[in-house]
């Protein structure tokens, strides 16, 4: 064996058979095969290939920056402030910008947004994020010794899941999720070797989640492992649903019956379009259902720059609350976060900003109240088209896009179309996906890979694309769909 002119008598020490087993079964269909077609489609157009579309639009991930999303510019202001401090002398920028980044930059070690923080997070901001739980919880106290910043809500989660993995065989840890789910979750899992405990969400009533069937996969899971935690993610992620109060304290009463962590994704809570909907923080939830269960039950909560009306997934910025953790576990969980030092400064700024961003009578509040609807209202308008227009095409139903970012269909898949991708050894969505990205140069991602009733199909679409591309996105779609049915009829 030869490699830069050296022998090697011995092969690799990491190959395909001698890896860490767990890391070869995580999938992660958001970044999944469909868009490396895509990416490469891509270069085929730029190379000057003949193909039935002159681009490709993608709405496989919830990139908003990327889909054109423009950015607050009171963040990006201090944001530019804190990593360029001669600006504060520029007179273009805001006071308000500038005394924001003054206080940020003087919780940095050497003043400097280039320095490792405290592991847990910058104290400060920490202490806004405490305040803004309390002011979006009418006034129930948040402890900023239970704030713990992070690297997007992904590292947050995936520690939780850390800390909650252990035993073998039947004490193995389970950790219940949502199907259809945001795949970040079955491959901590797998990569961890806990073992997933489905339960379904409830298609034909827009999503939601029923808590017989909870109960139904609580059972089936206790005869094969120890399921310790129950992840909810609310506004969902594919489905779009958005829970009702009852429907949370009822979770809320069966964790604590089955004694089980609660796990809330609420990276969503800005992203709520459908009248009637409204955001509640399991959070405060719990607290109103009294210190029966305020005292007692482990809900740890996360929260992210990345979605709502903010879309800044590139800073990697991100918090956790972590509630009636024991305080022996909490030391555990410092030291864990530790190891890896800090989540990045400039993410740890950014949430800052989101947490507490400008106030009536500041000069950027104006401004930044008008950016923050405006890219709301847009996202609402997308929503409601998105459902519309699927909802117009023969063999696509399409619940209501309550929440979140995303269009989860159900798809009719004539059943030539299922074999053939069976001898292809592909999902029959897969099939599909696959199809449409070639024939019109759209890019999603197949239900298979968020998981879904046996036997129904589905895609995820986001609603990021600018409207125009929407309009145009769906429109294909409705004509894509309708030819696939025929061609396989
Ligand atoms: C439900 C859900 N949770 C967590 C994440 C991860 O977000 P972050 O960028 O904060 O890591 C996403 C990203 O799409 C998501 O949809």
């Amino acid at each position: 064996m030869t490699e830069n002119g050296v022998t090697s008598r011995r092969g690799k020490v990491l190959t395909i058979d001698t890896i860490n087993p767990s890391v070869k079964k995580v999938e992660y269909a958001v970044r999944g095969p469909i868009v490396q077609r895509a990416v490469q489609i891509e270069k085929e157009l730029k190379e000057g290939a003949k193909k039935p579309f002159t681009e490709v639009i993608k709405a496989n991930i919830g990139d908003a920056h990327a889909m054109g999303q423009q950015p607050i510019t009171f963040f990006r202001q201090v944001l530019a402030l804190c990593s360029y401090p001669e600006l504060l002398d520029d007179p273009s920028f805001p006071e308000d910008a500038k005394s924001r980044a003054r206080r940020i930059l003087q919780s940095c070690g050497g003043r400097s947004i280039g320095a490792y923080s405290a592991s847990q997070g910058i104290d400060c901001v920490r202490q806004d994020v405490a305040r803004y739980i309390e002011r979006r919880d009418g006034g129930i106290a948040s402890n900023p010794d239970n704030i713990y910043l992070t690297t997007g809500a992904s590292d947050g989660i995936v520690t939780i899941l850390k800390l909650l993995v252990c035993g073998e065989g039947r004490t193995r840890t389970g950790v219940m999720i949502p199907i259809p789910q945001y795949p970040l979750y079955s491959a901590a899992l797998m990569e961890l070797d806990a073992t997933q405990i489905s339960y379904y969400l409830n298609e034909d009533s827009c999503w939601s989640l029923d808590i017989s069937e909870l109960r139904r996969s609580l059972a089936a899971a206790r005869e094969h492992c120890n399921p310790r935690a129950l992840c909810i993610i609310n506004p969902g992620n594919p489905t779009g649903q958005v829970q009702s109060r009852q429907c949370i304290e009822d979770v809320i009463q069966f964790a604590a019956e089955e004694h089980l962590v609660l796990m809330a994704d609420e990276v969503y809570q800005d992203n709520v379009y459908a009248d009637g909907c409204q955001f509640h923080s399991f959070k405060k939830v719990l607290f109103d259902m009294g210190p029966e269960y305020s005292n007692t039950v482990e809900l740890m909560s996360f929260h992210s720059t990345s979605k709502c009306y903010m879309g800044e997934c590139g800073f990697r910025g991100g918090y956790m609350e972590v509630i009636n953790m024991d305080p022996a576990v909490k030391e555990q969980l410092t030291k864990l976060v530790s190891v890896r030092l800090c989540p990045p400064v400039t993410g740890q700024a950014l949430m800052d900003l989101v947490v507490n961003p400008p106030q009536p009578g500041e000069p950027s509040y104006t401004t930044f109240l008008k950016e923050r609807s405006a890219t709301l209202n847009v996202l609402a308008e997308k929503a409601k088209l998105t459902e519309k227009i699927l909802n117009t095409v023969p063999g696509i139903t399409c619940n209501p896009v309550q929440g979140a970012m995303y269009s989860f269909p159900k798809i009719s898949i004539p059943e030539r179309a299922v074999q053939e991708a069976k001898e292809k050894g592909v999902a029959p969505d897969m099939l599909y996906c696959m199809n449409l990205l070639e024939e019109t140069g759209i890019c999603l991602v197949p239900g298979s890979g968020f998981g879904q009733r046996d036997g129904t199909y589905h895609f995820r679409m986001t609603i990021l694309p600018p409207t125009d591309k929407l309009k145009v996105l769906l429109d294909k779609v409705k004509e894509f769909h309708q030819h696939f049915t025929q061609q396989y009829s």
